[in-house]
């Protein structure tokens, strides 16, 4: 069963858009080793569009030679030789975003196609649709297309929620479906698409099928496809956490080959991780806001299979810093109830707590804490 809990991995796109090749790919791979990447859970690297040649050949997808000099089996042989999986793109229209031949009537030759490569992972983008035909049908086509191959392959639905894909995307096959359009690297995006459009999402994610607001964009710090300005560290902690807690996919999107080392703190912190990777797969939701003249606090909560539950304390004003509670009461919490607190970013154990919880927390930064009822 794929996807059991969130798809953990990197993407192309966010740095290189089209700038990409076999030498950035195997380099990525190495460090995915060598940097413990692949041991703290991210284990697909996953070529975005722009890989392909520019016309079929016998009605077949074929690579870039320039690009790709050794062929794309060759590139997912070396992933898998590493203990890696290896994700590629394609669009259910005629053309991909990029204008590459799309897979629009081919979908059962380019599924086998991918198979025959060795992919595990693939991202259906949704440009060049032809006018008139049902959007959600095409990515039932290529779900089928897909299991009738006979290997796993992870089903990435990116139709930017246009069709609203956490209604039907299992049904299509999908594992994962993007909710929003892309993310940019900014802290007006993070806003945007993960405080506002994911909190009513919760109920549709679970082992197997997840919501997906998009990839990261920690450590761009403005360079790159997506930049737009680039985030603070205190910016990219709320993002990274923020995505953690709504158990979505976390697609790393920065050259890993050149990581800050809070870039790395960031991605590679592992009771973070541990939140996001929980076997219950339950998605986070608010549960508190609090807007003063415009200068909100949000908490957002996550239920663990341990009976523990992990919140967030985000400061999203621009004031700082700000005093911002969590009520037992607001998380299901009889208020008696002592609870054990650890803060998840600095690894420290705050004590037993009854009722609520305070912190005062920086402008655009976020505590997260895990709060576990004492037996
Ligand atoms: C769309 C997708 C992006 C990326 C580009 C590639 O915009 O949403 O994530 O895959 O296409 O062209």
């Amino acid at each position: 069963m794929l996807a059991q809990t969130p798809p953990m991995g990197w993407n192309t796109w966010n740095t290189f858009g089209p700038d990409i090749n076999e030498t950035l790919l195997s380099e990525v791979i190495d460090l995915f080793v060598h940097d413990g990447l692949r041991d703290a859970g991210y284990t697909y690297v996953v070529i975005d569009d722009l890989w392909s040649a520019p016309e079929r050949v016998n009605g077949r997808l074929t690579w870039d030679t320039a690009k790709f000099p050794h062929g794309i089996k060759a590139l997912s042989d070396y992933a898998h030789s590493k203990g890696l999986k290896f994700g590629i793109y394609s669009c259910a229209g005629t053309y991909t975003c990029g204008n590459q031949p799309g897979s629009y009537g081919y979908e059962e030759i380019d599924a086998q196609t991918f198979a025959e490569w060795g992919v595990d992972f693939l991202k259906y983008d949704f440009c060049y649709v032809p006018p008139g035909v049902n959007g959600p049908m095409l990515y039932r086509r290529m779900g089928q297309a897909l299991r009738a191959t006979g290997r796993p392959i992870l089903f990435n639905i990116c139709e930017w929620g246009r069709h609203k894909p956490w209604k039907w995307g299992t049904q299509a096959g999908g594992h994962m479906w993007r909710t929003t359009g892309d993310i940019a690297d900014s802290w007006e995006s993070i806003l945007k698409i993960g405080f506002q459009e994911q909190a009513e999402l919760a109920p549709y994610a679970g082992p197997g099928h997840w919501n997906d607001p998009d990839m990261l964009v920690v450590g761009m710090y403005g360079k790159g496809n997506v930049a737009q300005g680039g985030c603070t560290e205190a910016e990219y902690r709320s993002h990274f956490s923020l995505w953690c807690l709504l158990a979505a996919p976390l697609m790393i999107g920065c050259d890993v080959r050149k990581m800050s080392p809070s870039t790395r703190a960031i991605l590679l912190n592992h009771e973070l991780i541990a939140v996001n990777q929980d076997e219950l797969g339950c998605q986070g939701y608010r549960v508190g806001q609090v807007d003063y003249a415009y200068e909100i606090a949000e908490t957002w909560a996550k239920p663990l299979a341990d009976g523990s539950i992990a919140v967030g304390l985000f400061n999203l004003g621009t004031r700082q810093p700000r005093l911002i509670s969590v009520p037992w009461e607001s998380l299901g919490l009889h208020p008696q109830r002592a609870c054990h607190v650890r803060n998840l970013w600095t690894g420290e154990d705050l004590g037993g707590f009854t009722a609520s919880f305070s912190i005062p927390v920086d402008s655009h930064d976020v505590v997260i804490i895990r709060i576990s009822p004492i037996s």
